[in-house]
């Protein structure tokens, strides 16, 4: 086991992770860009641009195989000779249709659309493999189609960095709390936004506060929770922080009952676009969302965005999986090729729906099964259709930046067994790169902390 480093080791910003424009202080141009760059535009830093090539390759290989089948169905349904022109020209045409949407991905969010019948009946996928955003990734839509400034060349160093600090942890077993892809998650946000001020809401161990201060080794934390993390201490192995004000145990206040105006002057914060909000507390997203808009703060990270079927409150997952969202929306029909589909997945991976889970009485899918969740699921109330729609066009309407993680990297690298692939952005690493996963010091941490993946995303939040 490796000693912890000391802070100021651990925690020393690294220059060639800084974009040109962080010598402007805002925290609001450290974040934004207005191009809509793909995450998976930029080069592999390891391998010198070898994530696109290799991403290319493995399009055009799975494309060669689509193409190949397509040709031998035509040949085969034709069963004859004349035939075999038309064939190889239909194929021609469906392979370079089929690199044009492989290749137009970025441009559409970070997902994938949901199109079963296409990606999936005619070429004979089954949908068993991984196969990254197959049955949709809905992604909220924010005011100005503004998107985040790091690319996935940012992520890949910044994840170089953090494995050998993630591996001083104090609390190796932190079930229950964050695993490695969500503490990676908070930990890139927090060193790549430099906040004036950090604050979470839900801290259990306290391993998440501790990851903050690795990204700021000399940032005040406020961290309001229920039960103060010094209590864990008796058990077994807790963080509490130096430099962070609790309101925990008797002091507990719940985020929405702060005075923030007091608490930020007696931080002498000014400007409150300099704060971070971290969320783990498992309450109603859209609540603390009104909350956090409320108090005047902008940018906000939600750890648990449980996708739409699942989780103990209403994420903003759930509230963006909209019929009229590219990758939202769904029918509780049980002979649809997403029913199949969904089924066939449960037996893969352990927090995949079926559409029995996904749908509730009247045919209710949004939420979970109609419902929104609230407080650990201590509250479970129906929702409308017309509700849940309403939801998600309030939110688009104070919404500036949506960015989900996307996990750390595929499963035949993590063996992770719970998260349904088919619902989540492409990994960082993908399935098949063992070298770059190996090389980053991925494989030698334990295979369970990759486990825990709930889509964390990083929101920026302005009245309308
Ligand atoms: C999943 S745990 C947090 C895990 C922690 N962030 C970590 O990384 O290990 C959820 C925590 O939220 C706390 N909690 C419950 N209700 C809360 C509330 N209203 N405000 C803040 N925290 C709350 C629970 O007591 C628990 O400690």
């Amino acid at each position: 086991m490796s000693s912890p480093r000391p802070a100021s080791q651990a925690q020393s910003p690294t220059p060639t992770h800084r974009h040109p424009n962080l010598s402007a202080p805002s925290m609001l141009e450290r974040t934004l860009s207005s191009r809509r760059v793909s995450p998976y535009a930029e080069g592999d830093a390891e391998a010198g641009g070898g994530a696109d090539e290799s991403k290319t390759k493995k399009h055009q290989h799975i494309l060669f195989r689509l193409t190949t089948r397509a040709s031998n169905y035509l040949a085969r349904i034709a069963g004859s000779g004349s035939f075999y022109l038309p064939c190889i020209v239909v194929s021609l045409f469906l392979f370079f249709s089929l690199s044009f949407l492989f290749t137009s991905r970025g441009f559409v969010c970070i997902s994938s659309s949901y199109s079963p019948v296409s990606r999936t009946s005619f070429f004979d996928f089954d949908g068993l493999d991984s196969d990254f955003g197959a049955l949709g990734v809905p992604c909220c839509r924010s005011k100005h189609g503004k998107t985040v400034e790091w690319t996935s060349k940012d992520l890949l160093k910044g994840l170089e960095e953090f494995v050998p600090v993630y591996e001083t942890r104090p609390i190796k077993n932190n079930m229950y709390g964050m695993g490695f892809d969500h503490s990676f998650g908070l930990w890139f946000i927090a060193h790549w936004l430099k906040p004036d001020l950090m604050i979470e809401s839900g801290a259990f161990k306290g391993h998440s506060t501790w990851v903050l201060r690795q990204a700021m080794p000399d940032t005040p934390i406020i961290s309001l929770s229920p039960r103060h993390p010094e209590k864990y201490l008796k058990k077994g192995p807790a963080y509490v922080d130096g430099n962070c004000t609790y309101y925990a145990g008797k002091d507990f206040v719940d985020f929405g009952s702060v005075d923030w105006p007091k608490v930020m002057k007696n931080h002498g914060i000014l400007d409150l676009s300099r704060v971070l909000i971290f969320f783990d507390d498992h309450q109603n997203e859209l609540k603390r969302i009104e909350q956090a808009l409320k108090a005047g703060f902008h940018h906000l990270v939600f750890e648990d965005n449980y996708d739409t079927g699942t989780g103990d409150h209403y994420s903003l997952r759930q509230i963006c999986d909209q019929s009229y969202i590219r990758g939202g929306g769904h029918s509780c029909f049980e002979d649809s090729d997403e029913a199949r589909i969904r089924s066939k997945r449960k037996k893969l991976w352990e927090k995949a729906v079926d559409i029995e889970e996904l749908c509730g009485p009247g045919e209710a899918w949004w939420g979970v099964r109609g419902h929104m969740r609230d407080n650990f699921n201590h509250s479970n109330k129906p929702l409308s259709y017309a509700q849940h729609f309403q939801n998600s066009r309030y939110v688009e309407s104070i919404l500036d930046v949506y960015w989900e993680l996307p996990p750390v990297a595929g499963p035949s690298l993590t063996h992770q067994t719970r998260y349904d692939p088919a619902r989540a952005p492409t990994p960082i690493v993908e399935d098949g790169r063992y070298g770059l996963f190996q090389r980053l010091g991925l494989a030698n941490l334990d295979k369970s902390v990759f486990n825990g993946y709930t889509q964390m995303v990083y929101l920026q939040i302005s009245e309308h």
